[in-house]
């Protein structure tokens, strides 16, 4: 079973998915199931080039990744930084290499949100 906002990886060819929808069935790809990400423990090395960084003014919310920042070549880069209230995703945008590993999010309210980004080689992270 599933729950939006999981994502997971598969350990073969390197497909993630992101679950915008959750159901019962377990997620297979290339004849296996893929691995839920957990969260990288931010006493991790690496912490500083991928635990997102916040600064908030009214409702504007800037996410940084991280705070020395971190790469965005083809071979290594930051995929995805999304907003998760309540453990759910409420905002989220896309990156490319080549951009700035960064975001800003409008929100109607700023009250208990955290930031959470993918690397494509070291995981998951949220602050
Ligand atoms: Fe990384």
């Amino acid at each position: 079973m599933t729950k939006i906002g999981e994502i997971y990886k598969c350990e073969i060819c390197g497909n993630v998915v992101s679950v915008a929808q959750e159901g019962v069935g377990t997620l297979v790809c290339c004849n296996q199931n893929m691995k839920l990400l957990e969260k990288q423990n931010i006493d991790k090395e690496g912490k500083e080039k991928h635990v997102p960084v916040l600064s908030m003014e009214g409702n504007k919310v800037t996410v940084k990744v991280g705070s020395i920042e971190h790469p965005m070549e083809e071979e290594h880069h930051i995929v995805l930084i999304q907003i998760l209230k309540d453990n759910k995703v409420i905002k989220e945008k896309r990156l490319y290499p080549g951009e700035k590993p960064e975001a800003i999010f409008l929100l109607e309210n700023t009250e208990g949100i955290k930031a959470r980004e993918f690397c494509n080689l070291h995981g998951l992270w949220i602050n």
